[in-house]
């Protein structure tokens, strides 16, 4: 008899963290989680297994099959947008080819188990292009559909991605002889800036919110690569677990879509070094902005239309601005560095 589990890779990431010890909470679910770094000692815990190992290794997760029935499969694991800049055929290989790797594993699962695999994939706000600040300011809330021409090689990977899964889940060996193979359960949501109080970000070019934070918890002075004036859409931690979760236990009648926008608030690096000087009086915070990085966030959208998300499987963040700052990150993140003193 092989366990049934959840499969996630990333798991040592920072939406790894949050969705481990969610699940970590329940009992009727087994997690197998893969990482190519240590999965940090507090996490252990709540996996069934750690496998430290790379999503590029066919014979790594062909041997999972053998012992596991996959469930559902959640794919994080990835090289984040201004990383992938200086590295983009590395970037591409882990993006793509490693989610190309995950898409064949859920194949196997599905062939093996006769019936349809969750994939649960988290897009990005990258996958959207803006040709300049101007279409940015005047375009408002953008949709699934809109400005889908990405100018960093991470938006690129993901978009593609997100075209991998619907051929998976819709397309999968259309002219071969078995009509009736198992498809893949395909379901994605593009997020926004992520902030947590827990992790600190590595390799993304929304980073400026959540560094500034937890910088600022420290009494370290930040220097950041953005205009005051950039507007991105973010969400809390534990809104975009929230997300993923709902997502996938969601029924699969419900789901017009296989690619969703989720959202909480939008705001200004200004108004983020606001709250934060607010709340922490030793804050230091200043504006160098680094034209490159800037010409990223100026063609991603200042906020996204997650109409879709809320009709259809009921989407709506717990955290809105003010709650997500002042009940969630600003005492959490305190109480993270009071306790490291
Ligand atoms: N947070 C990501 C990045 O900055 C965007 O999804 O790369």
């Amino acid at each position: 008899m092989r366990n049934e589990v959840v499969f996630i890779t990333g798991a040592n990431g920072e939406i790894g963290h949050g969705l481990l010890e969610y699940f970590g909470q329940r009992d009727d679910v087994f997690i197998v989680a893969l990482d190519i770094r240590e999965l940090d000692p507090e996490l252990e815990k709540y996996c069934s297994r750690f496998i430290q190992g790379d999503i590029l290794d066919r014979n790594l997760l062909d041997r999972l099959v053998t012992e596991y029935e996959i469930r559902t499969i959640y794919h994080l694991a990835s090289v984040l947008s201004t990383r992938a800049e200086y590295n983009p055929e590395g970037a591409h290989r882990i993006n793509v080819e490693g989610s190309l790797n995950l898409l064949r594993l859920a194949v196997q699962q599905a062939e093996w188990q006769g019936r349809s695999i969750k994939f649960i994939y988290p897009s990005s706000i990258a996958v959207y292009g803006l040709p300049d600040l101007d279409t940015k300011m005047r375009s408002g809330k953008i949709k699934e559909y809109e400005w889908l021409t990405p100018r960093t090689m991470y938006g690129c990977n993901k978009l593609y991605c997100e075209h991998l899964g619907r051929y998976y889940a819709s397309h999968y060996r259309q002219l071969g002889a078995d009509e009736n193979i198992h498809k893949i359960d395909f379901r994605c949501i593009r997020l926004p800036g992520l902030i947590s109080a827990q992790t600190i970000p590595a390799g993304g070019t929304s980073d400026y919110g959540p560094e500034m934070l937890h910088q600022a918890a420290q009494s370290l002075a930040y220097d950041c690569f953005v205009r005051g004036d950039t507007m991105l859409p973010f969400m809390a931690m534990s809104d975009a677990v929230k997300a993923l979760i709902d997502l996938w236990s969601s029924p699969r009648e419900n789901l017009k879509k296989l690619i969703y926008n989720v959202t909480s608030f939008s705001l200004t690096a200004q108004e983020i070094s606001e709250i934060v000087a607010r709340s922490f009086p030793n804050a230091r915070i200043t504006f160098t902005p680094d034209e490159r990085r800037q010409k990223i966030v100026d063609s991603w959208p200042g906020e996204l239309d997650d109409r879709a998300a809320r009709d259809d499987w009921g989407w709506s963040p717990e955290y809105d601005l003010k709650r997500a700052f002042e009940d969630y990150l600003i005492p959490t993140i305190t109480k993270r560095y009071q306790q490291v003193v």
